[in-house]
């Protein structure tokens, strides 16, 4: 059920450069059930209307609390970053499919791939994946050592856990298409990835032959529930390009292969 409610701000502190960690108190967290869902929040200032979509990196339905984790691109979410434990935000959600858990089985192996801003949605997807006996190896893209985010909590559920910079400043040099090309994806049970799109095209690439392959989209949202058509991708192979899909309620969690990155 999407609902929209006045969650409570538990913190939000900054984690890296223009970085935020938020964690959010609420009855919404009742019904997040599957990773990688987003919320979409309205912004602390009245002259901007539109929504901003952020995922949930993680969630704790005892507790009623979620955290999520964004990067500051504008003033939209640069007002969200001047709010304090106490106030409340404006939250529409849980939004989107989330990642499909019902592949790999236990004992099997999962690869999980992240890049930047894109890394923490992994975090819940790694978590529920290592709860079910899921051998799960990480590997996570950042520009440089101040980007580097969310180790410790990958680093707690990972069977094998690399990191990679561009400039080398941390782990070791290069992006994770390079790690990619040196494992057998076929070796895999389930890949799942979130990133920026050039991350994407290269994950996809790779496992353009793999059967579960999954990519976690973005896209510019107005309404973020499947009514305004804002967010469509092209649906890949149709040469008539007039096939789309939504990336707020048919996705963000996509098959590699299924749309148009
Ligand atoms: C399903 C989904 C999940 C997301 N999850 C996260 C997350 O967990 N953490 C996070 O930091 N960001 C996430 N984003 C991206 C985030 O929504 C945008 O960066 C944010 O809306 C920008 O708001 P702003 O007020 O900071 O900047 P704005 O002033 O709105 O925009 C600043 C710049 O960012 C660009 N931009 C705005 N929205 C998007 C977008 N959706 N995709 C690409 N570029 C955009 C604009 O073109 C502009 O150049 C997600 C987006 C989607 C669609
Ligand atoms: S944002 Fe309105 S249909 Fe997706």
């Amino acid at each position: 059920m999407i609902l929209q409610e006045e969650m409570m701000i538990l913190s939000n502190v900054k984690i890296a450069p223009r970085v935020f960690r938020m964690v959010l108190q609420g009855e919404m967290v009742a019904d997040m059930t599957v990773p990688d869902q987003f919320l979409h929040l309205r912004v602390p200032s009245p002259d901007k209307v539109l929504r901003r979509p952020i995922s949930i990196s993680e969630y704790d339905r005892e507790a009623k609390t979620c955290v999520l984790i964004y990067r500051v691109e504008g003033p939209g979410l640069a007002s969200v970053s001047q709010m304090t434990s106490g106030q409340t935000l404006d939250v529409m959600g849980p939004l989107g499919n989330g990642f499909d858990l019902s592949l790999p089985f236990p004992n099997q192996k999962a690869l999980i791939v992240g890049g930047g801003i894109g890394t923490p949605p992994l975090v819940q997807l790694a978590r529920d994946l290592a709860d079910r006996g899921v051998a799960v190896t990480v590997l996570l893209g950042f520009a440089q050592k101040s980007a580097v985010i969310l180790e410790a909590e990958f680093a707690a559920v990972a069977s094998e856990l690399t990191i990679v910079t561009d400039d080398g400043s941390y782990g070791r040099k290069g992006n994770v298409g390079i790690l990619m090309a040196e494992l057998d994806m076929s070796t895999f049970d389930a890949i799942y990835a979130c990133g920026a799109t050039g991350m994407l095209k290269a994950v996809a690439s790779q496992t353009a032959d793999h059967p579960n392959a999954f990519i976690s989209m973005e896209a510019r949202m107005a309404c973020g529930m499947g009514a305004c058509y804002a967010c469509v991708v092209h649906v890949a192979g149709d040469e008539s390009g007039q096939e789309s899909l939504k990336v707020c309620d048919q996705g963000p969690i996509f098959k590699v292969g299924e749309v148009v990155i």
